[in-house]
């Protein structure tokens, strides 16, 4: 089996590639991923001297590089999970996300018609149905009302994908999934932002009140779901992906537990002003991949967060290494005006 995940040097991409390395052993799998500043190659760099992954450095949006990738047979399988993915970064940039998230996903998809792909796992997200009602949890065919420069594209790209599949028979799913947190998430994003900003005892920017709710998944419970989908024959589908209903929590509380599992003062969360349109929640309800392949969220929150913990720990140098980087200038430009001085 030939497999492509793309953006498989991000925070799921790399936790992926390292689950079908280990469980799909007998897989040839590739990666690719043009490595801004969201990639990191040392994630995988150990499979790729190993020779057990096939590294590409493309970018979605050159087509004929994407062309070079696939040749002429292409791939059996692709998981699609490259794209901008931070929210905050598409209120400065969305015309970058437009271009990664939509015309990029569209010629991944003319690479995979022109190469008959066999299976095409669109990786999207629960922010497409924008925010939820209090105590709602959306099905698949709950409305599409994207908030945000991202959720809009990545919608735009579903529907592509969707369509592609309706007229010119891609073989494709496309997946909705909640929150994730785990290993190799770059700091920027709430949990590892709060972790590393807390083990160095530094203010943690809360936006509005904290009360927004997201459901935690854990990012393997994620990655299993994807491999899931991929070893099953549906297609021309939406699947949603949801953490266990225990992990449906508001920010603050999650902002507490982490301050606690670290022994430090809840003095360091300061309310900042609000993300604009922050949707207030999301949750979904994933029965619909239960009843088709078994899938269940396995990590609860509490384990899953101690464990995630320990892992920032081992590992400060990787994190550091971003921190230290470009990602500063960033901090400052967004949340410089947010802090009180
Ligand atoms: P990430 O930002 O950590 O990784 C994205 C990867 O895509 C990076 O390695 C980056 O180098 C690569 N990339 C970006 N632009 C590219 C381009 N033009 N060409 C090639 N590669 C490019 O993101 P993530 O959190 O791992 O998310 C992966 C996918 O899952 C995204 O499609 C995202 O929308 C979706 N998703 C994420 C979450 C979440 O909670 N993180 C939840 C649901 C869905
Ligand atoms: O729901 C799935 C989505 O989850 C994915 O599609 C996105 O790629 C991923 O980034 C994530 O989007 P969110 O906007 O929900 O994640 P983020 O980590 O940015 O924020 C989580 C919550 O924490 C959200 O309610 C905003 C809040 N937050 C975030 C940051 C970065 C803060 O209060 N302060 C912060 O500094």
């Amino acid at each position: 089996m030939k497999v492509l995940v793309t953006g498989g040097a991000g925070f799921i991409g790399t936790n992926l590639v390292r689950l079908l390395v280990s469980e799909r052993s007998d897989w040839n799998v590739e990666v690719l991923d043009y490595l801004t500043y969201a990639g990191n190659f040392e994630n995988i760099t150990d499979l790729v001297s190993d020779g057990k992954v096939v590294f590409h450095r493309t970018d979605l949006c050159d087509q004929e590089g994407l062309q070079k990738v696939f040749g002429s047979d292409g791939y059996d399988i692709v998981f699609h999970l490259a794209a901008e993915s931070h929210v905050d970064r598409s209120l400065y940039a969305a015309s970058t996300f437009a271009s990664t998230n939509v015309l990029g996903t569209q010629q991944l998809v003319d690479c995979a018609l022109a190469t008959k792909c066999k299976r095409f796992v669109h990786v999207s997200t629960d922010e497409v149905y924008g925010s939820m009602g209090p105590n709602d949890r959306a099905t698949e065919d709950y409305p599409i009302v994207p908030s945000s420069p991202y959720s809009a594209s990545k919608a735009a790209s579903d529907l592509m994908v969707l369509a592609a599949h309706k007229s010119l028979g891609l073989p494709a799913v496309v997946t909705r999934c909640t929150n994730n947190y785990g290993p190799y998430q770059f700091p920027e994003k709430f949990i590892p932002l709060f972790i590393t900003r807390t083990m160095n005892e530094e203010r943690l920017p809360l936006y509005g009140d904290g009360m927004q709710m997201r459901s935690w998944i854990h990012v393997l419970d994620h990655c299993r779901a994807l491999l899931s989908l991929a070893e099953h024959t549906v297609v021309g589908k939406v699947f949603n992906i949801g953490g266990p209903l225990e992990s449906e929590i508001p920010n603050i509380h999650v902002a507490k537990k982490i301050i606690e599992l670290l022994g430090k003062s809840e003095a360091l969360i300061e309310h900042v002003t609000d993300r604009p349109a922050h949707d207030r929640k999301y949750a979904v309800d994933s029965s619909a991949l239960t009843a088709l392949t078994g899938w269940a969220p396995q990590v609860l929150f509490q384990q899953g967060i101690e464990e995630t913990l320990s892992w920032y720990q081992e590992h400060t140098a990787w994190w550091q290494a971003i921190l230290s980087g470009d990602y500063k200038q960033f901090y400052q430009q967004h949340y410089g005006a947010r802090h009180q001085s």
